[in-house]
């Protein structure tokens, strides 16, 4: 997902703008979110490693997440990974089945600093408010950004990274950020509320672009960090 700024490219002229991307990684600040949902001091990541990110329209991103049974130490290196594959790309908000782990786990950091992490284990939201429309991206789908019509406000219950039950009422972009992540989680994309010739043409432009041949740079919109 990517958040919504003025001057957002339209979908038609997407796919052939050449955006740089911005280098603001900041994978040292390893924030969490405790049961009042208030974030604890950073502390320094243990050895994380960078994971790779499944790209539109890679099958595998179809996979319905399984829940998390014991938030574990392998379950917590995920989450370190997860963390420092958000920063890196940028992103403030990845699932776990983008970088291939069929578990329901979501990392989201909306700051402007980049300094508040949110674990969401086994998140289970329930949308209310009005509808808004919202210009999303996709960590997953490189490059695009488009409308996408979401509930204004979210009440979520989840787990955080130390297996602790949490709730958290939500509004603005991290509401609409958590509906783009657990939709992850469920097997769906952004793109699915697209027309399909819109998606086609994604589908088109993606595929293109993971060609070897292909001498396109991966794409994020400035000042607009993908989900
Ligand atoms: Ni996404």
């Amino acid at each position: 997902m990517i958040l919504p700024t003025p001057g957002t490219i339209p979908l038609e002229f997407a796919v052939i703008e050449f955006i740089p991307r911005r280098n603001h990684c900041n994978v040292d600040n390893g924030w969490c979110a405790n049961q009042a949902n208030q974030f604890t001091k950073p502390r320094i990541f243990r050895t994380m490693a960078l994971r790779d990110i499944l790209v539109y329209p890679d099958s595998r991103l179809r996979k319905r997440a399984t829940p998390v049974e014991t938030v574990d130490s392998a379950v917590t290196q995920l989450i370190d990974d997860m963390a420092q594959t958000m920063y890196g790309a940028p992103g403030i908000g990845l699932a776990a089945t983008q970088v291939n782990v069929s578990k329901r786990i979501v990392v989201i950091d909306i700051s402007e600093a980049h300094d508040q992490l949110q674990v969401f284990i086994n998140p289970v939201i329930c949308g209310s408010g009005e509808r808004v429309e919202t210009e999303e991206g996709c960590l997953s789908v490189p490059g695009i950004v488009a409308p996408v019509s979401r509930f204004s406000q979210a009440h979520v219950t989840a787990l955080d990274r130390h297996g602790v039950p949490f709730e958290l009422q939500t509004e603005g972009l991290l509401a609409i950020c958590i509906q783009h992540e657990v939709d992850h989680l469920d097997g769906k994309v952004f793109v699915d509320y697209l027309s399909q010739l819109k998606r086609d043409r994604i589908r088109k432009h993606l595929v293109r672009e993971s060609r070897p041949e292909a001498t396109g740079v991966a794409r994020s919109k400035e000042n607009t960090p993908a989900l």
